[in-house]
């Protein structure tokens, strides 16, 4: 969940390595550090803070050099601090370290550095591992081996690259649980925790396996496994994400801009073959139990698969939370199917190994290219959404979502509960679609910035949908609890009148996503619902269809929706609660790309 970035240049590199830990804020942003080889010396900087805030403390734009490590940190252990901030220094100051992940046994080995005398200026793990490579140097007078020798003492999961000045042409960077990839440039390489870290100068990459550790050059790279020395050939990946779209465009906040990209996301999902998905629906088919899950938001999006799983092809399947998914008893002949955004979430991730122990085939559908859950499964469909760069998941959630539909329609083929002339109109009409977002984006934001001004006050929501509607609702509510710290609860409209129901009064507001009014039954129970809340006075408002003048009644306020298919109801409802939650957040004058105890990649449990 922090960035790591590392440049080495046959020339002096300038800001590229600042701009690199720019790129990669999202990731952590409480600290942040550079460390250079300066006239033989290592020149370090870091203190706490956003990376611009950090700048203007240390002058990190002013830190020029050939070879140098840079991070940016979202604490896990050890507080915020200017003395926890990364790099980390040995004590004779001639080795620097970034490191993420966790050093589980760093207490016993900082005992046994403490009790040769070496002091501490952090209560960090990788401080200890800083101190033992000046040791391990001591012993061998080679780089190399020392650090391996001091690998070979540390146990957890970690990605660590290492500056030092008794080499100053080479990083030296290992790789184990915890994500590392190498870009090649001319006469220069570099080293990221993911593709951001190098996007904007290269797009060729490798991405390093578990256990693999490199000496970088400019010029050379040489990849070899921690365990034999055995040297290892890599593939070079051609990455396709835009350098466009991972900057502003304009937009004050990367929310906005990465709301406004979903119609692009969408025709990425549609470009996806039908082979894959189909590949994908097939591997459902034929298991004898599947499962989907992710956490907070890809959670709701395997949620929101399960309903067009069952409306589609009569498939019933279960959606977890991944942090819950060691309740399921897995057997061999089963099937996970895990959905994340950055490919390294720890409770995704651990679940999957979990499903994989016990016989299960695993498939995925993951954003991030050469991300370790990408890397894992039999098999995966990239998404191709490009770089979200805000921490809140919007556009990735919404082309997730998208590629389920695929999904359920394909398997809707394979278990005759679709006709071939109806699945041929939904495609069309999926190819369409992106058009409709346009629509809604550029003729509904000023109505829900309308709404949002008149109740970003509201410290109580409850978001309310019946049937698909309902983990739309749930992860509406996620939303916006993410970025406006106001509390929102996504339930089931009909669940309301068993307790809930009793907290209504005037200072209650109630966010009702209803569907068109061809659903019939669920149209039914939602304005039910909605009857019971106005009745006892409670605030409705209402995301609704054009023509439902029924639910129009029953709302003090509502936003409208173009008629669509019922299949896409469910995209614009979430489409508008983003932008409700966005602009409720920017009244609020909260910090929307970077909320407060968020991260974008969760890589601890
Ligand atoms: C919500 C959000 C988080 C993530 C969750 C899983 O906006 O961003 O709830 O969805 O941490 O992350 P990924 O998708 O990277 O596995």
């Amino acid at each position: 969940m922090c960035g790591i970035s590392g440049i080495v240049h046959t020339e002096n590199f300038g800001r590229n390595l600042l701009n690199s830990i720019r790129n990669l804020e999202y990731r952590g942003y409480d600290s942040c550090g550079v460390a250079v080889i300066q006239k033989g010396k290592i020149d370090l900087r870091k203190n706490i803070g956003g990376i611009d805030d950090v700048n203007l403390k240390e002058r990190l734009d002013q830190m020029q050099g050939k070879i140098g490590i840079a991070h940016t940190r979202w604490a896990t252990h050890g507080g915020v601090t200017q003395e926890n901030a990364h790099p980390h220094l040995s004590a004779n100051r001639k080795f620097a370290v970034v490191h993420n992940g966790i050093i589980s046994n760093y207490q016993k080995l900082r005992e046994e550095l403490l009790s040769e005398g070496v002091s501490f200026n952090s209560l960090t793990d990788t401080e200890v591992f800083v101190n033992l490579l000046e040791k391990s140097y001591i012993d061998s007078n080679d780089l190399e081996q020392a650090f391996l020798a001091a690998l070979n003492q540390i146990e957890g999961s970690f990605s660590i690259v290492m500056l030092s000045s008794h080499d100053p042409e080479h990083l030296y960077c290992v790789k184990k649980e915890s994500p590392l990839l190498l870009g090649l440039g001319e006469d220069c390489n570099y080293v990221g925790s993911d593709i951001n870290a190098f996007l904007e100068y290269t797009r060729k990459a490798i991405v390093l396996d578990e256990g693999e550790y490199v000496i970088l050059g400019p010029n050379k790279y040489d990849i070899r496994s921690l365990k034999t020395g055995i040297k290892i050939k890599k593939d070079i990946l051609n990455i396709d994400w835009d350098i466009e779209t991972s900057k502003k465009g304009g937009f004050s906040h990367y929310m906005l801009k990465e709301i406004f990209d979903e119609p692009q996301t969408i025709r990425q999902a549609m470009q996806i073959p039908k082979s894959q998905i189909a590949t994908m629906a097939k591997m459902f088919a034929e298991s004898k139990r599947s499962y989907m899950m992710g956490v907070g938001t890809t959670y709701y999006v395997a949620s929101i698969g399960q309903y067009y799983f069952s409306s589609i092809a009569s498939c019933y399947y279960s959606a977890l939370s991944s942090d819950e998914f060691s309740v399921v008893d897995i057997k061999r002949g089963d099937m996970v199917l895990a959905i994340s955004q950055s490919g390294e979430t720890y409770d995704t991730k651990t679940s999957l190994v979990y499903a994989k122990e016990h016989g299960a085939k695993t498939a995925a559908i993951v954003n991030v290219m050469g991300s370790a859950i990408s890397m894992m499964v039999d098999q995966v469909i990239m998404q191709g959404s490009g770089p979200e760069i805000c921490v809140v998941s919007t556009k990735a959630a919404l082309a997730q979502t998208f590629i389920m539909l695929r999904i359920a329609l394909e398997l809707g083929l394979i278990k005759r509960k679709l006709k071939l002339n109806n699945y041929k109109k939904i495609q069309s009409e999926m190819q369409e679609f992106s058009k409709i977002i346009e629509i809604v984006l550029n003729e509904q934001s000023g109505f829900v910035r309308n709404i949002a001004r008149d109740t970003s006050h509201v410290k109580h929501w409850l978001f309310l949908g019946c049937g698909v509607y309902y983990p739309v609702a749930m992860e509406s509510a996620l939303k916006m609890k993410e970025v406006t710290y106001q509390h929102a609860e996504g339930m089931p409209a009909g669940f309301l009148k068993h307790g809930t129901l009793s907290m209504v009064d005037q200072t209650l507001h109630t966010l009702f996503f209803v569907p068109p009014p061809e659903q019939k039954d669920l149209h039914k129970r939602t304005l039910i619902a909605m009857e019971q809340v106005k009745s006892r006075g409670g605030n409705v408002i209402a995301i609704i269809f054009q023509g439902d003048e029924f639910a129009k009644k029953l709302a003090s306020q509502s936003i409208k929706l173009p008629v669509v298919s019922s299949l896409f109801a469910p995209f614009l409802q979430m489409i508008i609660a983003q932008m409700f939650a966005y602009y409720s957040a920017l009244d609020l004058g909260r910090s929307i790309d970077r909320p407060r105890n968020l991260a974008k990649s969760v890589t601890v449990g």
